[in-house]
């Protein structure tokens, strides 16, 4: 698992372990996503170019450090993965957003499409790839095949916690890809969630069981 970085820091701990907890309802979740994407978010930006700019201070001219957020991508899986959007835009505010519907049919496991809108990626520098769980890593290798297929040169996978299964799906595919997480998880159960895990992420999101 040469390509997977876990963030492993205790504000992300502490903030997992309330979303694991069965009893923390969608508004704290929501709040926990959003707040561990932007921890998340620090160290896989970490890699992203800066170029040179020259500003003037109120005493003078000096040289400094841009992000051209304009060539970044950002591209949640819906539905979960729309949790974690507004946070990676809050770093990277003219980022273009895409967005990959992909549902996993239940018996096969096998990821069905249902919606695909990305903005031109010939010009971007790279792309985050966003989805809470990566569990079976189907839905993960899918949507970075598409990215690539439309262009996307560096793709990173972000995401809150990530099973064996699944890193080793991505990479035996992908090898290029990087992928962050919080948490490397034990295993995957026979339905494809991720043990311990927190669940449905989608589903504790958006309270639709
Ligand atoms: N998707 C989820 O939301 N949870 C899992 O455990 C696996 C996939």
């Amino acid at each position: 698992m040469k390509n997977l970085f876990i963030v492993d820091h205790p504000l992300i701990k502490h903030k997992l372990t309330i979303m694991r907890n069965k009893n923390t309802g969608p508004k704290e979740f929501r709040e926990l996503l959003r707040e561990i994407t932007f921890l998340l978010a620090y160290e896989a930006t970490r890699n992203i170019e800066t170029i040179e700019v020259e500003i003037e201070t109120p005493l003078e001219k000096t040289k400094g450090y841009a992000i051209e957020d304009k060539k970044i991508v950002v591209v949640p899986i819906l539905r979960a993965g729309l949790g974690m959007v507004d946070s990676i835009l809050e770093l990277l505010p003219n980022a273009s957003v895409g967005h990959i519907g992909i549902y996993r049919d239940p018996l096969t496991l096998k990821p069905v499409q249902y919606y695909c809108k990305l903005p031109d990626l010939s010009n971007s520098t790279v792309t985050f790839l966003l989805d809470p769980m990566l569990a079976t890593g189907f839905s993960a290798v899918h949507a970075i095949r598409i990215l690539k297929e439309k262009g996307a040169k560096q793709i990173v996978f972000v995401s809150l916690i990530a099973a064996p299964e699944g890193v080793l799906e991505v990479e035996k595919n992908f090898p290029d890809v990087k992928i962050y997480t919080a948490s490397l998880d034990r295993q995957l159960n026979d339905h494809g969630y991720i043990l311990p895990g927190l669940g449905d992420a989608g589903d504790r999101l958006y309270r639709t069981k």
